[in-house]
């Protein structure tokens, strides 16, 4: 048989698995466990998509075995029914508290029993599929900005480079004419390798970022080493703009806990919505875009801001922008999907994100993340 799910039975009486075992073995894959433990260690092994389970067994409980399993980020998706041995209000109630996804009393009918299995593989299937979808999104929205950016990369590099050559080029003519102060030289060979620091950082970058296979978890986060250097990737296309860019980075933040990739692509799509705003647009004061990062006092949160003094967005649009797809751009500039991401991203870590803008007066758009990620 090849039965796409697998369930975990527990009990503590062998007759109570072989009934169960007996009712669901033409559907499922059916492990049994006699004990707790003896279903933890399976757990470990096996991709289970669903447990049922005993509350009073001799050893752990259900109860703990349950709090257990949901306290476990790689195996709290996994529903678990509780079997209880009559209909005791208490014991259902806490069952559900605890997590449990739903319950059936012993004995059970073996029609209830598979109608109410299948209604939780429903439930985890079509999460599964949204995961899915999610994560397809992510990168398909992920290949758009690395689009967008590479053009400005090239772009990025020859500065520096052109730097590196005009004073190499004017070193060497010195040395073959015999004629160069200690000094200077060694000034202009300091600047030379600053611009090769640059450009090796920028390279770093982008390797790191266009590593797709790199695994999507979470580690801890210097979020502000991750905004230094995604700005590197912004530097010249500013200046060609004449757009000046503020760093208020508070030193000495804690670092987080966040998929690093996730977290690149929500400041990469700051800073290029920020950039954009400045098309078509001349603000009274010099362009400019400040990018503040705090800890809010007697808060658990870290506040990262993006400020410009752009053009701003008009009321009337103000509730749509977390919206997929909506962009004020034009067609091929914008895909719309830049703020929707960032802000399921931001959701997704128990954080908040809000955006102030007044037509022809600038935005701010403020992302807050907890310290402790849920
Ligand atoms: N800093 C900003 N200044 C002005 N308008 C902005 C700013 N950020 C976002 N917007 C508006 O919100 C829209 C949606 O942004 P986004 O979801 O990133 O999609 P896209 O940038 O691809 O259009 C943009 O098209 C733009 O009109
Ligand atoms: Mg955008």
């Amino acid at each position: 048989m090849n039965a796409k799910y697998t369930l975990l039975a527990v009990d503590d009486e062998s007759l109570n698995l072989l009934l169960l075992e007996k009712t669901l073995k033409n559907q499922y894959r059916v492990l049994t466990a006699l004990s707790a433990d003896e279903a933890w260690l399976l757990l470990d092994k096996n991709p289970v998509d669903l447990v049922l389970l005993d509350v009073s067994m001799p050893g752990t409980d259900g109860f703990t075995f349950c709090e257990r399993v949901k306290k476990e980020s790689r195996l709290k998706d996994i529903p678990i029914i509780f079997l209880t041995a009559f209909s005791d209000t208490e014991n259902i109630v806490k069952g559900l508290e605890i997590g449990g996804n739903d319950h059936i009393s012993k004995p059970f009918v073996s029609e209830i029993l598979k109608s109410r299995i299948q209604i939780q593989l429903k439930i985890v299937e079509h999460i599964r599929n949204q995961e899915e979808v999610q994560r397809n999104f992510f990168q398909v929205a992920r290949l758009a900005s690395v689009g967008t950016l590479s053009a400005g990369i090239a772009h990025e590099l020859n500065t520096p480079l052109a730097i590196i050559t005009a004073y190499a080029t004017k070193l060497h003519e010195q040395i073959l004419e015999n004629n160069f102060d200690k000094e200077e030289s060694s000034n202009t060979i300091d600047t030379v390798l600053r611009m090769a620091e640059r450009m090796r950082k920028i390279i770093a970058y982008v390797r790191e970022f266009a590593d797709y296979k790199k695994d999507q978890q979470d580690s801890a986060t210097d979020l502000n080493e991750v905004i230094e250097s995604t700005l590197l990737l912004f530097k010249q296309q500013f200046a060609d703009r004449q757009i000046t860019e503020t760093l208020q980075l508070t030193s000495g933040l804690p670092k987080i806990q966040i998929n690093r990739g996730k977290f690149e692509f929500v400041i990469q799509n700051l800073l290029l919505n920020a950039r954009d705003a400045f098309d078509q647009f001349e603000p009274a004061t010099a362009k400019n875009i400040t990018v503040t990062t705090a800890r809010v006092t007697d808060s658990p949160n870290l506040v990262i801001t993006v400020k410009d003094n752009g053009k701003g967005i008009s009321k009337v649009y103000l509730d749509k922008l977390f919206d997929p797809f909506f962009t004020l751009k034009e067609v091929g500039q914008g895909t719309g999907l830049g703020l929707s991401i960032i802000y399921s991203i931001i959701k997704a870590y128990g954080g908040a994100i809000s955006v102030k803008s007044e037509e022809n007066g600038g935005t701010i758009v403020q992302a807050s993340l907890p310290l402790q990620m849920p």
